[in-house]
């Protein structure tokens, strides 16, 4: 499963690239806006760190400037994939774009006929948030079986992209289930690489190895 970092913190990017664990990149502009900065700007950087898919949104909403901003977007850097919200104008800005060669990430999306038309207008990837449906009384990853089944079931080329993730638990259901991707915020990276036991059972072995003779 591929895992993109969502968030437009470069230390936390950086340091999730350290790590190894990182395929790509997810920005939004409520993210962007946390930067202070220009989303030009940190994308253009975070496009240095990473060398991967970097999803960059566009602000318009209407059909013909969503395509001109998607274009403009998609010109900044080779990795870069726009992102669409799922609505009417979006849909049709998602096949032009697509076929002009263009890769889209189709976001907020809520469910499997939005899904489905997503996938139709040639996304290359759609991204459900299940964390936001949880919050919502509504079992999020639900969504996620029934997108994956429904793209099984025509051959649907569109990569699943789970998105807002809020738990390692997430990130093993979204495993299971069979999605392409899984953009994570960097705190629940870190929560993926942690267990008490090893924590603890390091701390033994340390503590023990103070008894061992030091090598000649
Ligand atoms: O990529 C979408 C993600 O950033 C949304 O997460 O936690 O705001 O629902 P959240």
């Amino acid at each position: 499963m591929k895992i993109f970092i969502d968030s437009a913190d470069l230390g936390e990017i950086r340091e999730a690239v350290a790590m190894g664990a990182v395929d790509g990149c997810t920005t939004n502009p409520s993210l962007i806006a946390k930067t202070g900065k220009s989303q030009r700007e940190i994308v253009a950087q975070i496009c240095e760190i990473l060398d991967g898919p970097i999803s960059a949104e566009v602000l318009s909403t209407k059909y013909d400037e969503m395509v001109v901003e998607g274009r403009a977007l998609a010109k900044w850097h080779k990795n870069i994939v726009v992102k669409i919200p799922l609505i009417q104008d979006g849909l049709k800005a998602v096949r032009t774009l697509t076929q002009e060669g263009i890769k889209t990430n189709v976001t907020l999306c809520f469910s499997p006929t939005q899904a489905l038309l997503a996938a139709k207008a040639g996304a290359t990837y759609i991204s459900p948030f299940v964390g936001r449906l949880d919050d919502a009384a509504t079992e999020g990853m639900d969504l996620i079986e029934k997108i994956v089944r429904i793209y099984e079931n025509y051959g649907y080329q569109t990569e699943v992209l789970v998105a807002s993730v809020r738990h390692p638990v997430h990130v093993v259901q979204a495993a299971e289930i069979g999605a392409g991707a899984c953009t994570i915020p960097f705190k629940v990276i870190q929560q993926l690489a942690y267990h008490p036991l090893t924590d603890s059972g390091l701390a033994k072995f340390l503590e023990d190895a103070k008894k061992t003779p030091k090598n000649g």
